[in-house]
């Protein structure tokens, strides 16, 4: 396991991941009956963006270090739709700090809610279990991420929650792995809203991992793609994606402001090419 997250945090790619991510909870807090989260692939929980890791590729200061303070050409104020993601960056100390997914996660929970992580990096899962270790809502596991979808789903005693499956991308077969993953998550928790995470480099593999997916029967598949540059070459990360499955009524409009909202911030040479689009829609 080579990938260590704590390069990466805070990036464009984290960015439009957690900011989709605000969304989809807020989605399920407008209910009063509990959910459940698995976050399958959940790094280390929170990441000091001075550290020698985060300094080595300063990958960050084009992410979140672009919102806060916010820097845009003209300079206007963060759009509404921000606002949810960039208060909880900021309660976390962000840029200095920037929380993982789990923390973003555990600080929106109610009493009646409940966080489930695996994490196979042994120090990064070890870390993550020390961040939560007198939190009773959260459990932390050192495990495969896949394994964790079979393991724990569907939770017990709560009837909906959400799936984020965020893997490295470091095998050759991640895109198979995670099609089978989001196939299984929905079936064995149809109350569920399944949301994955996928580097666009170039168009070929994502396509192929789109038809793959509409091949499996799964209805109501959306994706969310933020390309900050043509995605013509393999060797970088040129853009990024969220597929939701089962996303909540309206999920698609909110998921387009967010990404048309951010595409100022983030932009590189070229303003950022956005897509929110419907694989299978009903
Ligand atoms: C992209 S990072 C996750 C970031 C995190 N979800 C967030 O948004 O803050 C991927 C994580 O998966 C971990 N990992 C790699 N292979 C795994 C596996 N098979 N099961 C679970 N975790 C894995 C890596 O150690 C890394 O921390």
């Amino acid at each position: 396991m080579n990938y260590r997250h704590a390069f990466h945090a805070g990036n464009f790619a984290d960015v439009v991941k957690h900011a989709l991510l605000v969304d989809l909870l807020a989605h399920f807090k407008s209910k009063d009956a509990g959910f459940a989260v698995l976050d399958t692939h959940a790094g280390k929980g929170i990441y000091e963006l001075n550290a020698e890791e985060a300094q080595k590729t300063k990958e960050w200061r084009d992410g979140i270090g672009r919102l806060i303070p916010p820097r845009i050409a003209h300079g206007a104020a963060l759009p509404d739709v921000l606002t949810p993601y960039i208060n909880l960056m900021r309660r976390f100390g962000a840029p200095q700090s920037y929380p993982g997914s789990p923390s973003v996660i555990a600080s929106l929970l109610r009493p009646q809610d409940a966080l489930i992580c695996s994490e196979l990096h042994p120090d990064d899962a070890a870390a993550l279990a020390r961040l939560f270790r007198s939190n009773r809502q959260v459990s932390v596991h050192h495990l495969d991420g896949y394994r964790a979808v079979k393991a724990f789903l569907p939770p017990r005693l709560i009837g909906r929650g959400l799936v984020l499956i965020d893997p490295p991308f470091e095998k050759t077969n991640e895109f198979d792995r995670l099609r089978a993953a989001i196939f299984m998550a929905r079936r064995r928790f149809p109350a569920s809203v399944v949301a994955a995470w996928y580097p666009i480099k170039h168009r070929a593999p994502v396509r192929e991992f789109q038809d793959m997916l509409i091949e499996t029967g799964l209805k109501k598949l959306l994706t969310c793609e933020f390309l900050l540059n043509p995605p013509t070459d393999p060797t970088r990360l040129n853009g990024c994606g969220l597929l939701v499955a089962n996303p909540h009524y309206r999920f698609d409009e909110n998921a387009r402001h967010i990404l048309e909202a951010l595409a100022p911030y983030l932009q590189q040479e070229e303003p950022p090419e956005i897509s929110v689009r419907w694989l299978v829609e009903a």
